[in-house]
């Protein structure tokens, strides 16, 4: 079984080249070899713009409409809509039963948004719970992988520790032993034997190799056995930690490794600060934004040396160009060989390049919404068969199926 990967973004805007090579790209190429989940968190836009609903009904179509034009596949990726699956809602709700008030006033984002978001007043109680959604939008899928850039690891973080008091609190099942004892016997008689010595060292000295070497047996039986299921994986795991059953399953961040994208300006790229290339920005915008960059401070005349460096142009060379470009731009700035438009001009091409096939996709959708709907509504009917299996078993978990 392919491993689950799940991420999601908020549609506040037009996506643009920051977004693209900071997550999308990553989103495209994990469709690959995982079972992906990307999904519109409208829910999560609210959580800043409740006061703007028109610029989140503008962006959700034209977000997905970015997506696909990147290159997701709606065949082998599940693309939806937050807001549709109400199952999200009512795990946070149930989440946010047992969840320290702590655990979310100490999330770091949470006063470093508030102090950047000035002009919003964020003291809402759905802000504080971003967090906290953000985890059952996670938990809700039992996803492995969870692709977001580092200003989201403290959420990722935050959601393994809700998984775990979770599973502490309402992972007993109660047939857990008999349930343990038939998965076990699955197992057959020697490696079920194995499994318990390394459960009972694990349980005894903490040691990580036993823990390694439990999970080690199920691994094996999840490939070999025949008629061994993803649930005694789940109940087998539980009963090798001494946590019980595990319900919801701790995620891991996936961060994407790739040379960042800075804005216009050298900063971080983002539409707050105005020095952004949209995704499917215009022609002769790209061309005039590119022309009017800023470069290396000290080069002032097209006779004085520069410093790459120093100058914002080239951290997109270091995106858009091949080494050997790059080492005879270096040269020519370095010796005032080459103008300053001379070296924008690759970049220029480069991103021109990019978006050639992005905007041809945009145009077919863009001409076919109910197309683009439809993805959305498979998609999104897709994700709730996963999301209402969760929920029975936490409902039942919980004790309150009755
Ligand atoms: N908070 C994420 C962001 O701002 C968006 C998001 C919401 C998300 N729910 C998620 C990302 C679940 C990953 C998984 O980028
Ligand atoms: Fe920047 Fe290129 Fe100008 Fe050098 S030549 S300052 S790298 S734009």
């Amino acid at each position: 079984m392919r491993t689950r990967v799940l991420s999601g973004m908020r549609p506040t805007g037009a996506l643009h080249l920051g977004h693209y090579h900071g997550a999308l790209k990553n989103w495209v190429r994990l469709q690959d070899d995982h079972d992906c989940h990307y999904f519109v968190a409208d829910w999560h836009a609210l959580t800043t713009h409740y006061e703007s609903r028109e610029v989140i009904e503008r962006n959700v179509y034209e977000m997905v409409i970015d997506w696909i034009a990147a290159g997701l596949d709606p065949q082998r990726s599940t693309i939806f809509l937050q807001s549709r699956l109400p199952e999200h809602a009512e795990l946070f709700t149930l989440l946010a039963m047992g969840t320290p008030l702590g655990w979310l006033e100490r999330v770091p984002t949470y006063k470093d948004q508030i102090e950047k978001l000035k002009d919003k007043d964020l003291a809402t109680y759905g802000f504080l719970g971003y967090p906290l959604l953000q985890a059952a939008d996670i938990l809700i899928y039992k996803a492995t992988y969870v692709p977001v850039g580092e200003d989201q690891s403290s959420h990722v973080e935050l959601t393994r520790e809700v998984a775990r008091r979770f599973n502490h609190l309402y992972g007993r099942h109660p047939d857990f032993d008999s349930l343990v004892a038939a998965a076990l016997a699955k197992l057959g008689r020697d490696d079920a034997r194995y499994f318990e010595k390394q459960r009972k060292a694990y349980g005894e000295t903490g040691a990580a190799d036993a823990l390694a070497k439990g999970d080690g047996v199920l691994r094996k039986a999840s490939v070999a056995l025949s008629g061994w299921a993803p649930a005694d994986t789940e109940l087998l795991s539980g009963h090798l930690r001494g946590s019980g059953k595990t319900i919801l399953v701790e995620p891991q961040a996936l961060h994407t490794e790739v040379a960042k994208l800075p804005g216009l300006d050298g900063g971080k790229m983002s539409k707050s600060y105005g020095n952004t290339i949209a995704m499917r920005e215009e022609p002769v915008q790209v061309e005039a934004k590119i022309r009017r960059m800023p470069t290396d401070p000290q080069r002032v005349r097209r006779t004085d040396p520069g410093e790459p460096a120093r100058c914002p142009v080239w951290q997109f060379h270091q995106v858009y160009s091949d080494e050997s470009t790059r080492t005879q731009l270096a040269a020519g700035c370095r010796s005032a060989g080459i103008g300053c438009l001379e070296c924008k001009q690759p970049v220029i091409d480069a991103i021109l390049r990019e978006q050639q096939p992005w905007r041809e996709r945009a145009a077919e959708l863009t001409a076919d919404r109910a197309r683009v709907r439809r993805i959305v509504d498979e998609g999104t009917e897709r994700a709730r068969a996963v999301a209402r299996q969760t929920m029975a078993e936490v409902r039942e978990a919980m004790g309150l199926d009755y």
